[in-house]
């Protein structure tokens, strides 16, 4: 008799604890890394493509963007400027919506904008990717919070917003 309370006390454990991680995915953003697109990582073409696929910032309306980020060890690639140097800083007005789509060429990284609730886990062979929506003006530090190397300290870049 008593096994039953214990089962049913622990599947209802169970169901509020699968509540409550529902409710901090879908209505508070703090999601996993979710994997919209599926990259082979022997395919070096499909990486070749989403590089292609504009790197960077893209602007899609009034207010709302796509960041095209591809990491490696250790940089996070912006793609280049008119004149042909790498973007370190992404510049992004205030309130706008920003979907982020990132991957990586190598190994793990993370991809942690401080300040924000984007924090996403970037993993060879698939693009990670996290919508939202930045309202509060400040330089913020795109940092990579897993450990991918020796120079993991030194892989962080900028985003702006003014
Ligand atoms: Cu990239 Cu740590």
């Amino acid at each position: 008799k008593y096994e039953k309370i214990w089962m049913a006390s622990g599947v209802g454990t169970l169901l509020v604890f699968l509540i409550v991680l529902g409710i901090g995915a879908f209505y508070q953003g703090t999601q996993p890394p979710s994997c919209m697109v599926t990259l082979d990582p022997q395919n070096v073409q499909a990486h070749e493509a989403f590089k292609e696929e504009n790197l960077g910032l893209q602007q899609l309306g009034e207010k709302e963007y796509t960041l095209n980020v591809l990491a490696t060890a250790f940089n996070y690639d912006f793609g280049k400027d008119e004149d042909g140097n790498n973007v370190k800083t992404i510049r992004i007005p205030a309130g706008s919506k920003v979907m982020f789509q990132a991957t990586t060429e190598d190994v793990i990284h993370g991809f942690q904008l401080a300040g924000t609730n984007v924090n996403m886990m970037l993993e060879p062979g698939y693009i990670s990717t996290l919508e939202t929506t930045l309202d509060n003006p400040g330089t913020y530090t795109l940092i990579c919070n897993e450990y991918c190397g020796t120079g993991h300290h030194l892989m962080t870049a900028t985003v702006e917003v003014y």
